[in-house]
């Protein structure tokens, strides 16, 4: 079983092979979904509100995002693994964004490193690539912009808007992405992109056109029980099941039935 490189995933878009990508934070997890064969182990900033119990992507640090991304990289054997670019690890400076990125492939065993934004970014991706350190884009709904967003909305309904997010998705492609998440967009601007684009687009809300589908595991699971995006379609209810063993339990100790003779020494 070959590790999935961004050449495999060149190959899936033009045999017209759909790619699946699942955010994932930790060791058990990556186990599932490597043995599941998700083929992208999307270490997001979403870690923050998902996992740390943050309000938003905002407060995520480099620290805090390698040291999950170690553990996800230690259970995926052939998915690969993207550690997402924290919020001011790469809009300072070139050499900043070039160091902090290149600490995932170095230090944390990620192969890719994905960071948001369009052509203000180029001269980084640039030096990312040139650097030997494949990127992801993410266009549309980028979350670590929420307060220039005001919310998190649609991103791309006006003809304007739209045509700045082609614009920007060449740009990034020149400057040498290999993949590229559309978030919150309408899906005829998602089937447009994907249809400009040589290398694959993934869709996070993007409609069904693109070349793949994105989801944070933990809202396709349904683990936290709170209300998920429209564009998010749960595929199971872990937080039902999750709550029915926890009240089990609580109702077996207190009535002595936990633990029986089998769990005894
Ligand atoms: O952080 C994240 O989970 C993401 C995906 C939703 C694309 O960026
Ligand atoms: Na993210």
């Amino acid at each position: 079983m070959s590790r999935v490189t961004t050449a495999t995933l060149l190959e899936m878009k033009e045999r017209g092979e759909k790619i699946t990508l699942l955010t994932a934070y930790d060791y058990p997890s990556a186990r599932l979904l490597d043995e599941a064969g998700i083929d992208i182990l999307l270490v997001g900033d979403s870690l923050g509100n998902v996992v740390l119990g943050y309000e938003n992507t905002l407060p995520v640090t480099m620290e805090e995002s390698l040291h999950h991304t170690k553990a996800v990289a230690r259970g995926a054997k052939r998915a690969m693994v993207v550690g997402d670019m924290p919020f001011l690890s790469y809009q300072t400076t070139v050499a900043d964004a070039v160091l902090n990125a290149g600490r995932y492939l170095k230090e944390a065993g990620a192969h890719c490193v994905k960071l948001e934004g369009g052509r203000e970014h180029a001269e980084v991706v640039r030096a990312l690539v040139e650097a030997g350190i494949p990127v992801m884009g993410h266009l549309g709904l980028t979350p670590q912009s929420v307060h220039v967003f005001g919310g998190h909305r649609v991103q791309g309904r006006t003809e304007e808007a739209a045509q700045r997010l082609i614009e920007d998705a060449l740009i990034l492609e020149e400057a040498g992405i290999s993949s590229l998440v559309l978030e919150c967009i309408p899906a005829e601007l998602g089937k447009e992109v994907t249809a400009r684009l040589r290398i694959p687009t993934l869709s996070c809300g993007a409609g069904p056109y693109c070349d793949g589908q994105v989801m944070v595991l933990h809202d396709m699971l349904g683990v936290t029980g709170k209300k998920v995006p429209k564009f998010v379609k749960q595929y199971a209810n872990l937080h039902d099941i999750i709550m029915d063993a926890l009240a089990t339990f609580k109702k077996e100790v207190a009535e002595g039935v936990f633990p029986g003779p089998e769990h005894c020494y």
